[in-house]
C-alpha cells in the first residue's frame, strides 16, 4: 500500500517539476511526434529518413509565418495525403509546442 503510494506522489512530484520548467507540453508532444508523425516526418534531429513527401518538423520550424497556434490548427483539421489523427486540442497544441522546439 504504502509502496503505491510512493509510487504515485513520486510521479506526481515530476508531471510537477516539468510543468515548472515549461517542458511538459513540448515534451508530451515530442512523445506523441514518435509515435505518430515519424513513420512519414523526420521529427527528430537523431532520426535519420521519414517519407520522401513529408518535410522534417526542423523545416516547418523555421517557415516564416508558422507558429504553433497555426501549426496547432492545421493538426486539427483533415488534411490528405496525411490521415486524420484525430487529436484532441491539447494534443495538437503538444506538436506544435515541440514542432516549435525543432527550429532551435
Ligand atoms: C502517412 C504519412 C504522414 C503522417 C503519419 C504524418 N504526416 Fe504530416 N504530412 C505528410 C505529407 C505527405 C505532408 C505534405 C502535404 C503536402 O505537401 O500537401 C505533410 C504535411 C504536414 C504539415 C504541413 C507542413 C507545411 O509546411 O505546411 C504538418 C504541420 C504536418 N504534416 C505535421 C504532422 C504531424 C504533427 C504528424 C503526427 C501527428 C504528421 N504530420 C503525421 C505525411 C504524413
Amino acid at each position: 500500500m504504502h509502496r503505491i503510494a510512493a509510487a504515485l506522489l513520486s510521479s506526481l512530484v515530476i508531471v510537477t517539476l516539468a510543468d515548472i520548467a515549461g517542458a511538459a507540453d513540448a515534451a508530451n508532444g515530442e512523445r506523441l511526434a514518435r509515435r505518430w508523425c515519424a513513420s512519414c516526418h523526420v521529427v527528430a534531429a537523431d532520426q535519420r529518413q521519414g517519407n520522401t513527401q513529408a518535410g522534417p518538423f526542423s523545416e516547418m520550424a523555421k517557415v516564416p509565418g508558422l507558429d504553433a497556434g497555426k501549426l496547432a490548427l492545421f493538426l486539427l483539421g483533415p488534411h490528405p495525403p496525411m490521415p486524420d489523427m484525430n487529436l484532441s486540442r491539447s494534443e495538437a497544441a503538444d506538436l506544435a509546442a515541440y514542432i516549435e522546439t525543432q527550429g532551435k
